[in-house]
């Protein structure tokens, strides 16, 4: 490590050992390519590419004008913020929620899936987590102390974790099992029967169900999926995550809330009590005005997305890869013949096409790259034909 002075404070050991977050090294690729002159089709990060809504936009506006709202927030959250997930989630999924205790707004849902294993993981815990995974669903676990156990997410199931295997020494040390379906990076879905075994083993084992709800609705064809907390039972163990970056376009405003369980999500509080002032009230009303846009709005995004799939999936086919199709989710998921990194390194400095590695979401994703659905067809169409001169160029690279 160059030092940038004559001091020596070594940072924790924990994050020393991390490796950088590879988003982050990808910008800086991402730039030097574009500085040379090639235009870049950017498929990287799940940023969705469409604006925030208008009407979103003037009620944090609105909301910023009010002078409580530019003093430090309610800790807990903006009650009728509460109140309104509460009335959504109840439309939508059929459960009710305890809006004083059970639900609360977040900066973004990252940092709540973040700051709950240092709530909970001591040394030597266990989370389990289906691999490849959304980095802080490993990372978070890691800087805590804890150990995580990869559940590996094999083509052969399409890439849903198989539940029954994991070792019941592992099951008696675990603390958190993560379930994060729609699934970032590789597009599977799980059905209710899989949610309720989840449901069944976390009790039987004393152990926190955490779903990261990250793509609730963003899904496709005749899948929809359903909440943990639809399952009986789950309210005894689940906390799950929901964020306001996708389906509203919101990633900027940093905001999302956890729900569920009320001792796991006042637990979650109460670390945070002690790092943050909770989100800023003008974005909690600006979420407020989000989930009132209505299904029509939420199911126009969800087309989009649709819409891009479909006319993704026959392109990358012609092509020669062999993806699996997505049924939720932004993500299309394809295996690759060589290094992840080579492949994507590659496809970047001679084509300008942005895409991820696999291994960036653990040893499980080598083999694969991960394409994100957040541009409009003309640009997909742009990114198929560069992709396509490309594998011509180099077919050793994708044929699996
Ligand atoms: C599975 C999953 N969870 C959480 C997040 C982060 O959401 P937020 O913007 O609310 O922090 C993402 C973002 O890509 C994600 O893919």
């Amino acid at each position: 490590m160059k030092l940038r002075s004559d001091y020596r404070v070594l940072p924790s050991l924990r994050l020393v050992d991390m490796p950088p977050y590879a988003f982050g090294q990808l910008d800086e690729l991402k730039m030097n390519v574009a500085a040379e002159g090639t235009e870049v089709v950017d498929l990287s990060l799940g940023s969705p590419d469409r604006p925030t809504d208008e009407r979103v936009l003037k009620a944090l506006y609105d909301g910023m004008q009010k002078r409580r709202n530019q003093q430090y927030p309610i800790f807990s959250g903006l009650p009728a913020f509460k109140d309104t997930i509460c009335e959504w989630f109840e439309g939508r999924f059929g459960v009710k929620l305890d809006p004083k205790e059970g639900v609360l707004p977040l900066i973004g849902s990252k940092e709540g899936i973040g700051h709950l294993a240092f709530a909970y993981i001591q040394e030597g815990d266990i989370t389990i987590t289906p691999s490849p995974y959304y980095p802080v669903h490993k990372r978070a676990t890691v800087l805590s102390g804890g150990h995580v156990y990869e559940l590996p997410l094999k083509p052969e199931n399409n890439f849903v974790g198989d539940l029954d295997a994991i070792p019941e020494d592992v099951l008696l040390r675990a603390k958190i099992m993560i379930l994060s379906y729609p699934h970032n990076p590789t597009g599977a879905c799980v059905n209710k029967a899989y949610l309720k075994k989840a449901v069944e083993i976390c009790k039987k084992y004393s152990i926190i169900l955490l779903n990261d709800f990250a793509y609730s609705e963003i899904w496709f064809d005749d899948y929809k999926p359903s909440s943990i907390l639809e399952i009986e039972g789950a309210m005894d163990v689940a906390i799950e995550f929901h964020t306001f970056s996708k389906t509203y376009n919101m990633a900027g405003m940093r905001l999302g809330f956890a729900c569920g369980n009320p001792e796991i999500v006042q637990t979650l509080y109460k670390l945070k009590t002690n790092l943050d002032y909770g989100v800023c009230m003008g974005i909690q009303e600006a979420g407020i005005q989000a989930l009132n846009l209505g299904n029509e709005y939420r199911e126009q995004i969800r087309l989009e997305y649709q819409a891009r799939r479909d006319f993704l999936m026959p392109r990358l086919k012609e092509i020669g890869f062999k993806p699996m199709t997505p049924k939720g989710a932004m993500y299309v998921w394809i295996p690759v013949n060589i290094s992840s990194l080579e492949f994507a390194n590659n496809l970047l400095t001679e084509t300008g096409v942005a895409v991820v590695p696999g291994v960036t979401f653990g040893a499980p994703g080598e083999g694969y790259v991960r394409i994100a659905m957040v541009q409009g067809i003309p640009a997909l169409e742009l990114a198929c034909e560069k992709m396509a001169k490309f594998c011509e160029k180099h077919p050793f690279a994708f044929q699996v």
